[in-house]
């Protein structure tokens, strides 16, 4: 029998704790994992995107292999959200109707194909122009989820160091560190999220608005100007995430007054928040948070570094970590197995 080997994953954002747990589900009684990371669910730091993400599911059409990969891992993740959802009303799951409203949509909304290959819905349906507001090109409906962010991050721990899962709060400086966290590691799987030092790597600045006020579904909505308007449901009494702005390399860490109040008065205008509250908001918070995106998409690849050690890195997911979080931790345990850094559980032992 082989010594037991630990398993290294670096961060404990959406990517990180979806992939250590389905690591832990499948391999055997040789391998163990220790999730290890600057922020932990419990934490709140801005370069910590998970907890800040709003969250919801929109697909996004395209033909570029970002976005071919992208569809696929969404797909996995919905389905898997589901039976979650159905399973665990406390891992802040909903099931919900997703409206959207877009102004000028680029091409790829207009072509039928690209259109149905990405909004997979049984129940899509695309609205008639009756059916929409003035100004809107382009309008859908479909069943959707809403994720509240924190909790779900929070319940992903849980059940992770219930199953026998190690935690280790600690900075890396080193990618070589990671190695010397453990006795016998040869593979550190890397969900840093923006991490550090890859030139690709870049942060995109989201300014939302936390606020009281209910509303029944996720909506979204592009503005002529390209700006992207919307509101989010947080299940379990979590509130109404309203935003957002999207602002390549902008790394200011505090919230504009200014953008707060413009968030709030499309919001009124556009998302039918309930009449009594007479286009006032009751707000909880404002939030500022970094998407950590990179050119090209997600880094998602084996690297070899020295004698049978491996590094298996999985980080920028840019705006859409929740939704395709799932499908990043099959892909990494697809890519550990084809390796052989991952060794299954044998049936019979289950
Ligand atoms: C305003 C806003 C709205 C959003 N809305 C949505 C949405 O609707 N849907 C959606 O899917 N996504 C949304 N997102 C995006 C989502 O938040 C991110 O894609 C996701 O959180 C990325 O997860 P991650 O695990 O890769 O990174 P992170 O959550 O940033 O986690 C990175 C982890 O790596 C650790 N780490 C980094 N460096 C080190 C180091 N040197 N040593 C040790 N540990 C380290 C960190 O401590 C942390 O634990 C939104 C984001 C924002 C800001
Ligand atoms: C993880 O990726 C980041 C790039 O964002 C890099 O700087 C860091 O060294 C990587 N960590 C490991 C252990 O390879
Ligand atoms: C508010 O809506 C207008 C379009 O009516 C848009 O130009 C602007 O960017 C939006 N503001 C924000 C912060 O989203």
């Amino acid at each position: 029998m082989a010594s037991a080997e630990t398993i290294v994953v670096i961060g404990a954002g959406v990517i990180g704790l979806s992939t250590a747990l389905l690591i832990q589900e499948q391999s055997g009684s040789t391998q163990s994992v220790l999730l290890v990371a600057r922020d932990f669910p419990s934490d709140t730091s801005i370069n910590y995107a998970s907890p800040w993400a709003g969250a919801h599911y929109r697909p996004v059409p395209g033909s570029s292999p970002q976005a071919l990969r992208e569809a696929s891992q969404a797909l996995r993740t919905f389905n898997y959200l589901k039976q979650v959802a159905a399973g665990e009303p406390a891992a802040g799951i909903k099931f919900l109707q997703g409206i959207e409203h877009l102004e000028t949509p680029p091409p790829e909304y207009l072509d039928a194909q690209s259109v149905s290959n990405v909004y997979h819905f049984e129940d899509f349906r695309s609205l008639k122009d009756d059916e929409v507001p003035a100004g809107v090109k382009w309008g859908a409906e479909y069943g959707t989820y809403v994720i509240n962010s924190p909790v779900y991050c929070a319940y992903m721990l849980r059940r992770f160091i219930l199953k026998g899962g190690r935690t280790q709060q600690y900075t890396l400086v080193n990618s070589k560190e990671a190695f010397a966290l453990a006795n016998n590691v040869k593979t550190v799987v890397n969900c840093s999220g923006t991490g550090f030092g890859d030139p690709k790597s870049f942060i995109i600045r989201g300014q939302t608005c936390l606020v009281r006020n209910p509303v029944s579904a996720t909506i979204t909505r592009q503005n002529a100007d390209g700006a992207w308007s919307f509101c989010i449901p947080r299940p379990l009494e979590g509130g109404t995430v309203i935003g957002g702005t999207k602002q390549p390399h902008d790394w200011d860490p505090n919230p504009s007054p200014e953008i707060r109040a413009q968030l709030l008065a499309n919001a009124s205008k556009w998302f039918p928040f309930t009449p009594e509250s007479g286009g006032q908001f009751d707000v909880i918070r404002d939030i500022v948070g970094r998407r950590p995106a990179r050119e090209g998409g997600m880094r998602l690849e084996v690297e070899q570094v020295e004698d049978g050690k491996s590094i298996v890195h999985a980080y920028g997911a840019g705006g859409r970590g929740f939704e395709l979080s799932r499908g990043v931790a099959e892909d990494v345990t697809a890519l550990m197995l084809e390796s052989g850094l991952l060794r299954v559980q044998a049936k019979a032992t289950l």
